[in-house]
């Protein structure tokens, strides 16, 4: 479960994110869609205890983000999006195991858990070749295996797509239905109400650093008694309906 409570984040004068509140029920998708610039990374670099929030607070699984932020990283596992961030001079296997170190994980604990990942996302031809020269998806696979090494029961995404040809995509968001399934807590962000749209339980449109709806997809389509999300979300960020 996640609840964020006010949060707020200021960068000098620009106000990134402005006393954001919204909750995800464990095992719900939960899609923050926005612009660029609306504040999507700001706010889940503050949830991955990566960056102090200015002002409130989120509870993950009941650890305090300002005060137990140790605790909440074991919780969580954090995918962003573009370029996957791989050591290239390291193996498949070796760049995850590198984070499953980090995540206080033994050896033989790390092992088995990289075999069983190689094993699940289709991995083993290229598991103990170096990553340099992998393809964008195979690079993708490996930072998801990296992403939940250590079995998080909450994901962070961050437009996990951009920059991701179609299969690489497809990847990404078969990857997200599976954690679903297994019930997993997840948080994305897009700028694509289409994709948000395929994967989500409940959407947070976010704009200017403001959270200015919150609803599942039915209930959007109900309240702008409209059936095509990409038009109430462009209406929404558009001013529309204001
Ligand atoms: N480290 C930073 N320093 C100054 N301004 C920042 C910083 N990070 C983000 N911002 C600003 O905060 C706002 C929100 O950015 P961001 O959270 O990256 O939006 P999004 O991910 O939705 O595109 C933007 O105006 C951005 O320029
Ligand atoms: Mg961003």
């Amino acid at each position: 479960m996640i609840e964020v409570i006010k949060l707020s984040k200021k960068f000098k004068e620009i106000v990134a994110v402005n006393s954001i509140s919204f909750k995800v029920d464990k095992g719900k998708v939960f899609g923050l869609l926005g612009e660029n610039g609306a504040g999507k990374t700001t706010t889940l670099r503050i949830l991955a205890t990566m960056l102090k929030p200015t002002s409130g607070t989120a509870v993950i699984n009941g650890y305090d983000l300002a005060s137990e932020p140790e605790k909440i990283r074991g919780e969580i596992g954090i995918l962003f999006g573009g370029e996957a961030g791989l050591y290239d001079r390291l193996t498949a296997r070796e760049n995850i195991a590198y984070f499953g170190l980090l995540n206080g994980m033994d050896k033989v604990e790390i092992n088995e858990r990289v075999d069983e990942l190689s094993r699940i996302l289709e991995m083993e031809d290229f598991i103990d070749r170096r990553a340099g020269k992998f393809s964008k998806g195979m690079k993708q696979k490996v930072a998801i295996a990296r992403s939940i090494v250590h079995n998080p029961s909450i994901m962070l995404f961050d437009e996990p797509t951009s920059g991701l040809d179609v299969s690489a995509t497809r990847i990404v968001h078969n990857f997200i239905k599976e954690l679903k399934n297994q019930g997993k807590t997840i948080i994305f962000s897009s700028h694509s109400m289409d994709e948000v749209g395929k994967l989500c339980d409940e959407v947070g449109i976010i704009h200017k650093g403001n959270i200015v709806e919150q609803s599942t997809l039915e209930g959007l389509r109900k309240k702008y008694g409209e059936d095509d999300l990409e038009e109430i979300f462009m209406g929404l960020v558009g001013g529309k309906y204001e």
